[in-house]
């Protein structure tokens, strides 16, 4: 009995273990039978293929939009400022660059200044890069799509 209890719980663990790896955000319901739907995360869209949601994203340095004219992935110079970060450079880290992170073209990535000079790393899984308004690093893509007002209007 007590080995069945084990082994149950063991399952249970690695059933949240599973479900905690996979991309939390990922809607599990069908929005549209039809057309592309967006989320949180700018890069990523979503679509239904037999009842089930399939995600994908857009390539690098495209963004998903979904509003009357448009439904798909745009280049970064043809969205909504507040959504993109254009024309970032890599910092040349002296001064302030030098001690906190900087912004990269990627908004879900950042630049960090190390003894090897600048480092391009990526968010962890679900963030987005925020520096400004005294907010610095990264934060989930409902907290970055507020604070850098890139909303839906
Ligand atoms: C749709 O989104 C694109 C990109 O952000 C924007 O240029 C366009 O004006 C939007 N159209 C409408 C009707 O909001």
């Amino acid at each position: 009995m007590l080995k069945a209890l084990i082994i149950f719980f063991g399952l249970l663990a690695l059933c949240y273990a599973a479900s905690v790896g996979t991309t939390s955000d990922a809607p599990d319901v069908c929005q549209s039978e039809d057309e592309l739907w967006g989320g949180e995360d700018i890069r990523k869209f979503y679509f239904c293929l037999d009842g089930q949601v399939i995600t994908d994203e857009c390539d690098p340095g495209y963004y998903f939009v979904n509003n009357v004219t448009i439904s798909g992935c745009l280049p970064a110079d043809l969205m909504k400022p507040s959504c993109v970060n254009l024309d970032t450079t890599v910092p040349d880290c002296t001064g302030t660059s030098k001690l906190q992170p900087q912004a990269a073209d990627d908004v879900a990535s950042f630049y960090l200044c190390t003894s090897d000079g600048a480092k391009e790393l990526p968010c962890p899984d679900g963030k987005a890069f925020v520096s400004q308004d005294g907010y610095l690093g990264c934060f989930p893509w409902s907290e970055w799509r507020s604070l850098r007002n890139c909303v839906d209007d």
